[in-house]
Parts: structure tokens; C-alpha cells; sequence
């Protein structure tokens, strides 16, 4: 039986995760790492997870979560960005408790894009000589249901950096099935990397297209300048480091080829990865 420590077990990728991997988990124990243990009630459907405190920027959490644990589902949690600040003492600590197995979620093109911090956490796992598995995903459909939520929602308007440049879409529930799999069977895909896409690249004027054609209200794609977005978002609230995140995340793309698409998903599940037109429906009443 292994332990398998999931870090962000209440984020996007964590809570879906937890839902497939507890289908197939065979003997192995899930122990979500949690910040507030409170949140602990977010999952009382499944009746066979521990729980543990674990937080990325307080060390003293580190001993008792890591202790028992084989295996651990890691993330970068978005706000982080000094990846030796936080990681190294973490993966030392790994090696403390003999932890080798890690399942890294990363994002496509982690490998050529030196500035992004997965790039960083990649390298630092290599050279602690982890056994690894990076799971390297494109750009979230999620985003439209979290990130912008809001603008959707109160001023029904998406404000990005990003003119035309064209995203591939992917669904988080398909990126969850693959890290459960991935986790469950991590010794036959030992050392290796995934995309997970979905088939489509779009821009976002095509999506908003189609999520208007679904939705009762029209919603509006305002392209904004680089520097206005980021102190548009400055006045918005977020952090600088969160803004420089959006920012780069967003405009780049307009400069850089189509993103690849990857057939991973549906090796690997047999099934089709979503379409964008099955998220809208399936959550539009998100936005509504
Ligand atoms: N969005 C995209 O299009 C996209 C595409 C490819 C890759 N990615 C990558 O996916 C990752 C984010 O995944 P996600 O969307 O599932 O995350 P998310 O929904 O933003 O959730 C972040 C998770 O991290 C936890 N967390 C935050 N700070 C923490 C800390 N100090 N210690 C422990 N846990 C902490 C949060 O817990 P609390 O509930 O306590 O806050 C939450 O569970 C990022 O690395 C991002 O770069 C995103």
C-alpha cells in the first residue's frame, strides 16, 4: 500500500483529482494536505481519506505531513514564485522521510520557457534525482469559471492581453483523471512527461463567441494593453506577483506559435478529451 500525500487537495485540480482517484485507488491511502484543516468537510463524500496540515510557506508543517507518505502529488500553488525559497527545503525533506515518487503538475512547454517557475521546480526534481512524472497541461477551460468568474458575472466582460492569440483548451476533469492514473501506475510511466490538451485551439473571441451563443446575456472581449492590464488587475486587488503571472500567461501567447496537441488523454482513457462547447454547457449556469 502507498500513501499518497495530495498537495492543493482544495484547488481546481485537487478536488478532482481526489474524486477519481478515490474510484480507483485500489489499496492505496489518499491523505490530503490541507492549510486549514477546517476544509476537511469539503470532502465528507468519500469516507476513506486522512487528512493532514500542510503548508508550502510554513516549514513547521513539513515532519508531520511528510512522515508516513510514499508518494506525493505536488503543485505550485499560483502565488509562489521563489521556487528555492520554498521547494529546496521541502525536497530536502523529501529525501529526510525517503520520498521518491512524485507526480509534479507542471504546464506545457515547462521545458523550453526558462522564466516560468514549473521550469525551475522541473529541474530541481531532476537534480535531487526524484522519481518523477510531469504532467504538463495547457490552458485550463476552468479559467473562465474562476479567474474571471467575476467580470463575468458583475460586469459581463472578459479583460485580457490577449488580441487574437489562440489557447488550447483543456478540461480539468480530464487533467485530474490522468494525474489519478498517473499516480495509481506511477512505476510504468516512471521518468517521463505528458501534455494533456484538449483538440481545440482557440482565441478568445472565438470562445466568447460560443459562450454567447449558449448564454441568455451577451458577454464582451476587451484586449487591453500589457502595462493598463497590470494595474488594472493592481486595482483590482491581486498582488503584483499574481498580475505578472496573468500578464505574461496571456499576452506571450500572442507571439508564440499554436500551442502542440497532444493525444495523451485519449491514449491513456480511450475516451475524447471535452470540447469547449461541452464546458459552456455543462457550466454555464456559473456565469448566469
Ligand atoms: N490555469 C491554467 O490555465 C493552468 C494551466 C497549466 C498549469 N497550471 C498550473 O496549475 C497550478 C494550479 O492548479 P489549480 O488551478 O488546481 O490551483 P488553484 O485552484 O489555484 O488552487 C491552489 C491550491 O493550492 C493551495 N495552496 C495555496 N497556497 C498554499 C500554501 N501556502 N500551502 C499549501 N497549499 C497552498 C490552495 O489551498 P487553499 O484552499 O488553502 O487556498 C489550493 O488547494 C499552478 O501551478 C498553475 O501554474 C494552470
Amino acid at each position: 500500500m502507498k500513501k499518497i500525500l495530495i498537495t492543493g487537495a482544495t484547488g481546481n485540480i485537487g478536488l478532482t483529482l481526489i474524486k477519481y482517484i478515490d474510484k480507483i485507488k485500489l489499496d492505496n491511502k489518499i491523505i490530503a494536505g490541507l492549510r486549514d484543516l477546517n476544509d476537511k468537510e469539503r470532502f465528507s463524500q468519500y469516507s476513506d481519506i486522512d487528512f493532514v496540515l500542510f503548508d508550502f510557506e510554513k516549514e513547521a508543517t513539513f515532519d508531520n505531513a511528510l512522515k508516513d507518505i510514499d508518494r506525493v502529488f505536488l503543485l505550485r500553488p499560483p502565488h509562489i514564485s521563489d521556487i528555492d525559497k520554498y521547494f529546496k527545503p521541502l525536497f530536502d525533506k523529501f529525501k529526510e522521510y525517503k520520498i521518491n515518487d512524485i507526480v509534479f503538475l507542471s504546464v506545457q512547454g515547462a521545458e523550453i520557457s526558462k522564466v516560468i517557475p514549473h521550469n525551475k521546480i522541473e529541474r530541481l526534481i531532476k537534480e535531487y534525482q526524484f522519481n518523477y512524472i510531469f504532467i504538463r497541461p495547457s490552458y485550463f477551460m476552468q479559467n473562465l469559471t474562476t479567474t474571471l468568474l467575476n467580470g463575468i458575472k458583475e460586469k459581463n466582460e472578459i479583460v485580457l492581453p490577449s488580441g487574437n492569440a489562440k489557447f488550447n483548451w483543456v478540461d480539468v476533469e480530464n487533467i485530474s483523471e490522468v494525474c489519478a492514473i498517473l499516480l495509481i501506475e506511477f512505476d510504468k510511466y516512471l521518468n517521463k512527461s505528458f501534455e494533456i490538451t484538449g483538440y481545440e485551439n482557440l482565441s478568445y473571441p472565438d470562445v466568447v463567441k460560443l459562450m454567447n451563443k449558449s448564454l441568455k446575456h451577451n458577454i464582451k472581449y476587451i484586449s487591453m494593453n500589457p502595462i493598463s492590464f497590470y494595474f488594472y488587475k493592481r486595482r483590482e486587488g491581486l498582488s503584483s506577483g499574481f498580475a505578472i503571472v496573468m500578464l505574461i500567461l496571456h499576452f506571450l501567447p500572442r507571439f508564440q506559435d499554436e500551442p502542440k496537441i497532444s493525444r495523451f488523454y485519449e491514449e491513456l482513457t480511450n475516451k475524447k478529451p471535452s470540447s469547449i462547447n461541452e464546458f459552456i454547457n455543462r457550466e454555464k449556469n456559473k456565469w448566469e
